[in-house]
């Protein structure tokens, strides 16, 4: 028998349903709860409890460090695909057999360039414009030169040729903005390269000698990405449904789910925890100073790439990243204090009563940041590489909802202001201070 859930308010019970998922989690179905007893809704700041939807993309569990996508788990993904290829399975739902895989690739590769007026956007920038705002806006401004995309209801090859130019002109555009930093002529795409091999060229390489291409650093970013590509309804992503549930553009949805991500308690937190731990080797404090103060309920200061809303146990994905970490450092040869510091912050934090209580462990931003830094990538560009890897999840989560046909999304709120009270003329106004 299908389980309901009975819920008692002054007296008068009201039968809730219960929706169960293929993994057995359940969610109290509240959707007609207002109707039914007059005005009652519910309150979840944050939305710490709160599911905004059914979806088949990600399964995460929380208190068991489980991640898989589409069903696989997150540890073989990494280990054996490629990026492309978990897009692939994200978006569509299934793993490409070589010839799905092989038309996808082509398509993708006959996107790689972008419109050469978007040089003139880059080029008006200020010097220290952030990556994050100018990706955001790139990929917003996108929509400008696909007219035809402003209805996402076009049709599915219409909605699928956006799907690809996003992913195809991402790298494009990651490699541009960091180009035009540096001050350095920006690279064309080489499609004879993998995805990721051509987006490395076209970050590191010059248009004046051949980019020497490492299996290595290749290898790992394939893993970064793929670690990054999606994970349910975080952030970034309820950012993306939400915007799209408008019927907005998807360009608009992704740049929108950009801009979420920048934040430090998000994405931002990649780059936020290098700042901290330069801090740290710079002599700003030992470690056991800046865990007092991030422990320091007077101090907004915290512990940056340590905690997570879901995770409460481990990040499956921290795992991954800290032996490709170690991996990699050692391959390149790489002797970096960094890697030492927070080595010695962990330890410390996990034994501090503070943080065991609290649940917090490091998260996959704790050590991301050091493997782009090992590759050299600049910190600025760190959230901007998150947001190429969270990409085909944003797409897949906008796909369903689309697909789904799920209404707007409007959230409700308990009123706290003032009560009806009547104009007065300016004249007559008392200042309440
Ligand atoms: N350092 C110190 N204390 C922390 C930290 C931290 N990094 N994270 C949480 N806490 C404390 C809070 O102060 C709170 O303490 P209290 O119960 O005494 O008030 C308790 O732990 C619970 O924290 P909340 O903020 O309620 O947890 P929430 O789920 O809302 O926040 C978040 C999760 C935003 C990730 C938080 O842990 C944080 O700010 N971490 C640092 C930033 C970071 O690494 N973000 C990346 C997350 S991963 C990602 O988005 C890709």
């Amino acid at each position: 028998m299908a389980e309901k859930v009975i819920l008692k308010i002054k007296k008068k019970e009201y039968e809730l349903p219960v929706v169960v998922g293929s993994e057995k989690e359940k969610g109290i179905d509240i959707s007609k709860l207002r109707g039914a007893t007059g005005g009652y809704t519910t309150l979840d700041y944050g939305f710490k409890n709160t599911g905004s939807t059914t979806s088949g993309i990600t399964f995460l569990n929380g208190e068991q460090g489980i991640l898989r996508y589409r069903g696989y788990p997150i540890e073989q993904l990494a280990g054996k695909s490629s990026f492309l290829e978990v897009a692939y399975l994200l978006i569509y739902g299934e793993l490409p057999t070589k010839a799905e895989f092989e038309s996808f690739k082509n398509e993708i590769t006959k996107h790689t360039l972008v419109h050469e007026d978007i040089r003139k956007f880059l080029d008006a920038y200020p010097e220290r414009t952030h990556p994050m705002g100018q990706l955001s806006s790139m990929i917003g401004s996108l929509a400008a030169f696909y007219p035809e995309s402003l209805d996402p209801n076009r049709g599915e090859d219409e909605v699928n040729r956006t799907i690809i130019r996003l992913l195809a002109k991402m790298p494009t555009l990651v490699s541009w903005i960091h180009k035009r930093h540096m001050g350095h002529p920006v690279i064309y795409p080489n499609n004879s390269l993998s995805y990721v091999e051509n987006f490395m060229r076209m970050f590191f390489g010059f248009p004046t000698e051949e980019y020497d291409m490492d299996p290595v650093i290749v290898s790992a970013m394939e893993k970064l990405l793929i670690l990054h590509a999606d994970h349910e309804q975080n952030c970034s992503t309820a950012t993306v449904r939400i915007v799209g549930s408008s019927h907005a553009p998807l360009y608009a949805a992704i740049s929108a789910g950009i801009s979420a991500l920048w934040g430090p308690l998000h994405g931002g937190a990649n780059q936020a925890v290098i700042e901290m731990l330069n801090q740290i080797h710079h002599g700003e404090g030992d470690v056991n100073h800046w865990v007092d103060k991030a422990k320091s309920k007077e101090d907004p200061f915290r512990l940056m790439g340590f905690g997570h809303r879901v995770y409460k146990n481990f990040d499956p994905r921290a795992n991954i990243i800290k032996k490709a970490c170690d991996d990699i450092l050692k391959k390149l040869k790489i002797d970096d204090p960094l890697l030492e510091i927070a080595k010695q912050l962990e330890e410390v934090a996990l034994k501090d009563e503070y943080f065991i209580k609290r649940n917090l462990y490091p998260n996959v931003d704790f050590y991301s940041g050091i493997i782009y830094k090992a590759i050299s990538f600049p910190t600025e560009m760190f959230t901007v590489l998150f947001a190429l890897g969270r990409l085909p999840g944003w797409i897949a989560q906008w796909k369903e909802m689309m697909t789904d046909k799920q209404p707007i999304g409007r959230p409700r709120q308990v009123y706290t202001g003032e009560n009806e009270r009547k104009y007065t003329a300016i004249s007559k106004r008392k200042s309440k201070k």
